[in-house]
């Protein structure tokens, strides 16, 4: 038998957004009109994991949903793509992650104003142990700190590389770069880390804390990333954005499954940055996916 039972689990955030359109971004205290209303399931773990079960991988999610109509829906969204639901935590009487989100296609721009689910955090007791010891990647947010922790310590001593989405700096989230292999962060992680512009010094600071590849992801700017030392620059490919939501979520899916495929660094955040561009291209963070047809042309024309 093979000894993966699945290939990637995750664990971290899963959000219902409510996803909008509008000229320009308002000031305050004003009537906005926005059309194209999408509403969909996010939060970076739950649509990474989307795209690669689409991509053809086996995938499990584990976080937390209250037992509210977003919790139900957040949870069809996952099971309807296939990603396995087993490990999500109903907290009752609680609300789910809720996000909605206002995109500026004009500017590339998107503004995100979100709640995380109001019940208990998932707790390290929480964590599917015997599932991660089976997998062939964890992926984490670390929204969970203690749980996202304890689950790559676990991955760590069993030999399961561990991929991070580090969004914002907060507590714990580079304890979690001591433990992880490929750390890929946002631009406004970067900012937070090192205090101004630059991405390449905050590369250089998180690969001093271990992982082999580093990285910092920076919207229509690309991305940069320092792997065993050597510098990847990677143009973001040039397309008509209309919202950028999930574009670093299928990043990440896309860096995984090249991976996972045995890539080289610089191929799979060459793949990472195609999916995520033809993500921005599509509103919400999932209808954009590109197709497991579009998958294998991108591999034809790189060959
Ligand atoms: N306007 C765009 N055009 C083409 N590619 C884009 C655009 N915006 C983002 N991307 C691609 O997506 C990657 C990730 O985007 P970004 O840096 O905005 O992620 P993020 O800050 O994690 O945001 P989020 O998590 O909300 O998607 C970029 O490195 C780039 O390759
Ligand atoms: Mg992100």
């Amino acid at each position: 038998m093979n000894k993966y039972a699945i290939d990637i689990f995750g664990l971290g955030q899963c959000s219902l957004d409510y996803i909008g359109k509008v000229g320009t971004y308002p000031p305050a205290n004003v009537k906005c009109e926005f059309s194209d209303l999408v509403v969909q399931g996010g939060g970076p773990v739950a649509t990474a994991l989307v795209a690669l079960s689409r991509w053809g991988l086996s995938c499990a999610f584990s976080g937390v949903i209250g037992n509210d109509l977003f919790g139900a829906m957040i949870t069809e969204s996952l099971v309807k793509e296939s990603v396995d639901t087993m490990n999500v935590r109903i907290r009752e009487d609680c609300d789910s992650q809720f996000a909605f989100i206002v995109s500026e296609p004009g500017r590339g721009r998107r503004t995100i104003f979100w709640r995380r689910p109001t019940g208990p955090a998932l707790e390290s007791e929480e964590v599917n142990y015997e599932m991660i010891k089976k997998a062939r990647m964890v992926h984490t947010d670390g929204l969970f700190i203690e749980a996202a922790l304890s689950a790559c310590k676990c991955a760590r001593k069993n030999g399961i590389p561990v991929s991070v989405d580090a969004g914002t700096l907060r507590d714990g989230m580079l304890d979690l770069a001591r433990f992880s292999d490929f750390y890929i962060a946002s631009e406004t992680f970067a900012s937070s880390m090192v205090g101004g512009n630059d991405p390449l010094e905050a590369c250089y600071r998180l690969s001093e804390l271990g992982p082999r590849l580093v990285g910092v992801t920076l919207g229509d700017k690309g991305s940069v990333a320092l792997s065993d030392g050597e510098i990847i620059q990677q143009p973001a490919y040039p397309v008509d954005a209309i919202d950028t939501t999930g574009c670093g979520d299928v990043f990440h899916a896309g860096f995984i499954y090249g991976i996972l495929k045995e890539w080289s660094s610089k191929k799979s955040l060459d793949f990472a940055a195609w999916a995520a561009a033809m993500v921005s291209c599509e509103m919400g963070g999932r209808t954009g996916i590109p197709s497991p047809r579009q998958v294998e042309g991108w591999k034809r024309k790189k060959s």
